[in-house]
């Protein structure tokens, strides 16, 4: 019941598909070397909820060889530390939490978890009972100040990791809505892309949701945002749904938020080509620089087009970020690397350190 029944491909094949990632060339690591830098500065408490994993637990080592963060490994005490000898992992120090060993915090976990859901038709015994799985533990580990942060998901369906976050922490005060972001190095400057992993269809208001979240997060990684919501169409030169939508929150975002450089709806390489912008779209306030930071309309939209730089684009895709949440919980995508896991941990780092100011 611990596996989620894949077919596991030998490690050596993992190792190698690591090196082939180191060896995309040219990739601007500026951005990641200064987070990776400013959590090494105060190093935090990060639990992985899916630690019984050979990818979680290398990228535990090399947190904890780099100084980058604790690691806190939840999971079977027993697979994970036949995991650990197998593989000849250095985890030593590191601790180990296996949530079917600790009945006095599942039972305090379960009282406070009963008095948060008991009006959403929780009982004290379900609320028990989700205690032993590990995403639940996790969660109300971060909840308690016990960990300053989560890093969940690898092996099993974002949407299934993310709804107990979701219960147990749930949205920062003020905020509507999750969701989440992908950075996408390459030779040039990074992009940001949204919502990447949360909301399948959200409505023009939702998208403003989004975009403030969104820029929020962006100058979180000292850039200045410059945003294009995306469609099929430029400037109203369709008429539909997803054109109709788009100029929508278009307009209302630039009410909102008058002090942030957005525009659309338009499409996405008219949003890259500040040459396209100028010749037809001189108008635009993005004609001087072109947008870094691309809002979709849709999910399907916004995963398909990370999913595909990553595969083929020679881009490094750094996520998913979780933005929006009340403490750092970040979801790793079903088989994250460990390169992209190491990552999601320094920025989960950094985003606990900051987390009484400007965070994620
Ligand atoms: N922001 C904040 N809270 C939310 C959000 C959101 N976007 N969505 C749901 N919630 C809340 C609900 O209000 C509910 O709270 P409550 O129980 O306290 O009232 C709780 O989370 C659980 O909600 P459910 O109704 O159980 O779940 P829902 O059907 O709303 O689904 C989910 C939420 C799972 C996020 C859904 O929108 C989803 O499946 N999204 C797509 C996820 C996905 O598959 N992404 C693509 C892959 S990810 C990748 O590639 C890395």
């Amino acid at each position: 019941a611990m596996d989620s029944g894949v077919a596991r491909l030998p490690i050596t094949d993992w190792i190698k598909y690591e090196q082939e990632l180191q060896e995309r060339i040219g990739i601007d690591q500026k951005l990641m070397s200064r987070i990776t830098n400013q959590a090494k500065e105060n190093p935090k408490t990060v639990v992985f909820a899916e630690a019984d994993n050979y990818k979680i637990l290398k990228a535990a080592q090399a947190v904890k060889d780099q100084r980058i963060a604790k690691p806190v490994l939840l999971g079977n005490r027993n697979r994970i530390q036949s995991i650990i000898e197998e593989n000849h992992l250095d985890l030593q120090g590191v601790t180990i939490i296996d949530p079917f060993e600790e009945a006095e915090k599942r039972e305090e976990y379960a009282q406070l978890f009963y008095k948060k859901r008991q009006r959403k038709g929780l009982t004290l015994f379900d609320a028990g009972r989700l205690m032993r799985d590990r995403n639940y533990f996790g969660s109300m580990m971060v909840e308690c100040g016990d960990a300053d942060a989560l890093i969940s998901g690898l092996t099993r369906d974002y949407s299934k990791t993310i709804v107990p976050a979701l219960q147990v922490i749930g949205v920062e005060e003020g905020i509507n809505k999750v969701a989440g972001m992908y950075i996408i190095l390459n030779k040039k400057e990074p992009y940001f892309f949204a919502d990447t992993t949360v909301n399948v269809n959200p409505t023009a208001d939702e998208l403003v949701d989004i975009i403030g979240l969104t820029a929020r997060t962006v100058r979180f990684f000292d850039t200045e945002p410059r945003m294009a919501v995306l469609s099929y169409s430029n400037f109203g030169s369709v008429q539909g749904d997803i054109p109709n939508k788009g100029a929508e929150a278009v307009r209302k975002a630039k009410a909102k938020y008058p002090n942030l450089l957005i525009d659309g709806e338009m499409q996405a390489n008219t949003a890259l080509n500040r040459n396209l912008l100028r010749e037809h779209y001189p108008f635009s306030e993005l004609a001087e620089k072109g947008a870094n930071t691309l809002v979709f309309p849709t999910l399907t939209s916004g995963n398909i087009a990370y999913k595909v730089l990553q595969e083929i684009g020679g881009a490094e895709a750094i996520g998913p970020i979780l933005m929006g949440m009340r403490k750092p919980v970040h979801i790793l995508q079903l088989g994250s690397s460990i390169r992209e896991i190491v990552n999601m941990v320094a920025i989960a780092v950094v985003d606990a350190q900051n987390y009484n100011n400007q965070h994620i």
